[in-house]
């Protein structure tokens, strides 16, 4: 299975949404084997899941909380992200590590959190420049995939993105995603043993048509997690359509 989803990030109002929707609707044929998934802001997660959840498009929250309901001003639960028409949630984004501090230990209750409510949560995990650096990427990756061992197995995607390569338009060079991407496949047989749970792995961080057919020659890459080239519908159909 190749799977493509869209990160749209705090980016488009209803109206652009629309007419993205509208857009990727004309040059998007369904194909077998593919899934492909949009993460829009939460205030046009309706819209978005209205407009491409009848042809089989996929629609992810960008961030859910752990409680169901209460006094968390500000926060959006996991049953309203179902209600809004999700039917997966972005957990751990590094942006979401990085600027809201988002620790390991939160995520694993998210992950729980997203299961009960029957939506796929689609783990981001990735090592800093600093962490390459110092050679510490391997660990910092089995530090944020331990988190299974708190919430036990269950249907899940993974994204691999060195933060360096978010939003920089430097990705990264297909040896170092052909050695993360068999890590992280290592750990979640690993984590995931005996059970049936098949997890693709996608890769995100400057992704474009340009660079995808590449990336997914690299074993264990399923496909990606695109933010900026997602904001074209034109480049972003051009990456499913790579992925078939
Ligand atoms: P980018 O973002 O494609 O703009 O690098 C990817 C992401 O943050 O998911």
């Amino acid at each position: 299975m190749r799977c493509v989803v869209a990160n749209w990030k705090m980016n488009l109002a209803s109206r652009e949404a629309r007419a993205f929707c509208e857009d990727l609707l004309g040059h998007f044929t369904p194909q077998a084997g593919i899934e492909v998934g949009i993460a829009p802001s939460f205030t046009f997660l309706h819209l978005v899941s209205e407009l491409v959840r009848p042809i089989g498009l996929q629609v992810f929250g960008q961030n859910g909380h752990a409680e169901a309901k209460g006094a968390f001003t500000g926060e959006v639960s996991m049953p309203q992200l179902r209600d809004a028409g999700c039917s997966g949630v972005l957990l751990g984004h590094s942006e979401r590590r990085q600027f809201f501090g988002e620790t390991d230990a939160a995520l694993a209750t998210k992950v729980k959190a997203a299961w009960q409510w029957d939506l796929l949560p689609l783990l981001c995990i990735g090592e800093t420049l600093a962490q390459r650096d110092a050679g510490q990427t391997l660990e910092v990756l089995r530090q944020q995939l331990s988190i299974l061992a708190e919430t036990g197995p269950g249907p899940l995607w993974v994204a691999y993105e060195p933060v360096w390569a978010i939003g920089t338009g430097r990705r990264a060079e297909a040896a170092q995603v052909r050695e993360a991407h068999a890590f992280i496949r290592g750990e979640l047989n690993r984590h995931l043993a005996g059970t049936d749970y098949v997890v693709p792995i996608l890769y995100g961080g400057s992704v474009t048509p340009e660079s995808f057919p590449e990336l997914l020659t690299i074993p264990e890459v399923a496909g990606g997690l695109v933010g900026g080239a997602s904001l074209d519908p034109r480049k972003f159909a051009e990456l499913v359509k790579q992925a078939g």
